[in-house]
């Protein structure tokens, strides 16, 4: 298995990052996921859009161009054999001795990407379906940056893993915001897809996007506004998005069943317009 690590393809076993890292001392980094389909990227140029944004929003220069990161990818993807998986691309603000504020300029970021093989086209939970729990949103205000502190979402898919479901429904003042790695929709009983507008309560999802506008091109209705855990409950159908899941339907919340308990119509097709588009 070969990773990179500042500037350089390197053995698993040999990456190593300093302890004076500010990505381990103070999750002072941010990180994007892309999805690899048949051994090619999905969806990677809004991928490496929003790493850019991150990286600007938190004021760490982009260390390479869009055409730098995509090659280093398509590199580390070939290398590594990979199909089916993920691409994990982090980058920290770099190693200083520890101290709050920023380090001295010209003090080089920490880059690494990884690859993880992951079927997700092939994931059988996409036929079942999805249970999912709902838990307090214990996040920060700027959700909108796909930091690396991540402990917030660490622990709500704990509590996901410890009642034996897929994925856990974050909810603030009664309303959803997203799950802890992915984006939240419901669909109502008339028809209309409703997920959350942007905004720095969430983080604006890739995928998301990408239904949205096949949903539009589809005929299926849209509203972008927050929904409460009762409407979820109540709703005809239920799924969330992201570059690990793509469309995944959602059969239960909190126990209660999702319409008939089983992947919904809408879901389905849009998991397939999806697959569609990716590959
Ligand atoms: N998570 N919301 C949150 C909080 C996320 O962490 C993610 C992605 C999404 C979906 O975004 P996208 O469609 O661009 O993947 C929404 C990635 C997959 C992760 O942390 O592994």
């Amino acid at each position: 298995r070969t990773v990179y690590l500042d500037g350089r393809f390197v053995p698993f076993e040999e990456a190593r990052v300093p302890i004076m890292d500010r990505g381990f001392l103070f999750a002072d980094g941010i990180y994007e996921v892309s999805a690899v389909l048949d051994g090619r990227l999905v969806d990677n140029a809004a991928h490496l859009a929003r790493l850019d944004r991150s990286l600007s929003e938190i004021g760490i220069a982009n260390p390479y161009t869009i055409e730098a990161w995509t090659r280093l990818q398509i590199d580390l993807v070939a290398r590594n054999g990979l199909t089916e998986g993920l691409v994990y691309m982090q980058v920290t603000r770099g190693v200083a001795e520890r101290d709050f504020a920023f380090p001295a300029a010209g003090t080089p970021p920490t880059v690494v990407m990884f690859t993880q093989g992951k079927a997700i086209r092939a994931n059988p939970l996409a036929e079942t379906g999805a249970k999912v729990i709902t838990v307090e949103d214990l996040r920060w205000k700027r959700r909108d940056i796909k930091s690396v502190a991540l402990l917030a979402q660490v622990l709500a898919k704990q509590s996901a893993a410890a009642a034996n479901v897929a994925e856990a429904w974050m909810v603030e003042d009664g309303v959803v915001t997203e799950g802890s790695s992915s984006t939240a929709f419901i669909v109502t009983g008339d028809d209309r897809i409703v997920t959350r507008p942007l905004s720095t309560a969430i983080l604006p999802g890739i995928t998301r996007k990408a239904v949205l506008r096949l949903a539009a091109e589809g005929g299926l209705g849209i509203e972008e506004r927050p929904f409460s855990v009762e409407e979820a409950y109540a709703a005809a159908e239920a799924f969330y998005t992201s570059a690990s899941a793509f469309v995944m339907p959602v059969v239960a919340i909190d126990g209660r069943p999702v319409g008939e308990g089983r992947p919904g119509p809408r879901t389905r097709r849009l998991r397939e317009l999806y697959l569609a588009m990716a590959r």
